[in-house]
């Protein structure tokens, strides 16, 4: 028989959500093709990537799906995240306050994240796809958390 050889220790699902604009799908490439774009496209639906990568000595394979913001599609992309509302108690939720890098824009004070985060349980980190920052930390704290 044919035995198909698995190249990883662990499968890990990832569903990027958030209001359209706020970088997503930037994270997204950044962490996965160490990509940004400065005029990229509205995701349209949900997109989806991988990367596999070393996780307190594991080997872990992320599978990341990216969900467009927009209203209209609401319906499409509530569909990969619904499940968890009433599944598993093994989830991980993060959130991320990202473009950091557009510190004299800031709408949000840095502490009023900690604060809300730490309200709701959830891991926080400010991001930057545009500058890589804290992209890879942010993954590899909720593949940490999960694992
Ligand atoms: P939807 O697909 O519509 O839900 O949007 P999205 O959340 O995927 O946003 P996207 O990644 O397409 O980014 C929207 C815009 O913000 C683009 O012009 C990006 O170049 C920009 N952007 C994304 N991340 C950053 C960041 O960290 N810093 C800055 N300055 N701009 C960013
Ligand atoms: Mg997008």
């Amino acid at each position: 028989a044919h035995r198909v050889e698995q190249d990883y220790d662990y499968l890990f699902k990832i569903v990027l959500i958030g209001d359209s604009g706020v970088g997503k799908s930037n994270i997204l490439s950044r962490f996965t093709r160490n990509e940004f774009l400065l005029e990229s496209k509205s995701t349209i639906g949900v997109e989806f990537a991988t990367r596999t990568l070393q996780v307190e000595g594991k080997t872990v394979k992320a599978q990341i799906w990216d969900t467009a913001g927009q209203e209209r599609y609401r319906a499409i992309t509530s569909a990969y995240y619904r499940g968890k509302t009433i599944a598993d108690s093994n989830i991980v939720i993060m959130m991320a306050g990202n473009k950091s890098d557009l510190n004299h824009l800031r709408s949000v004070a840095e502490e009023d994240g900690q604060n809300l985060a730490e309200a709701e349980g959830l891991s926080f980190l400010e991001t930057s796809a545009l500058e890589a920052k804290n992209v890879e930390k942010a993954f590899q704290t909720m593949l940490t958390e999960v694992y």
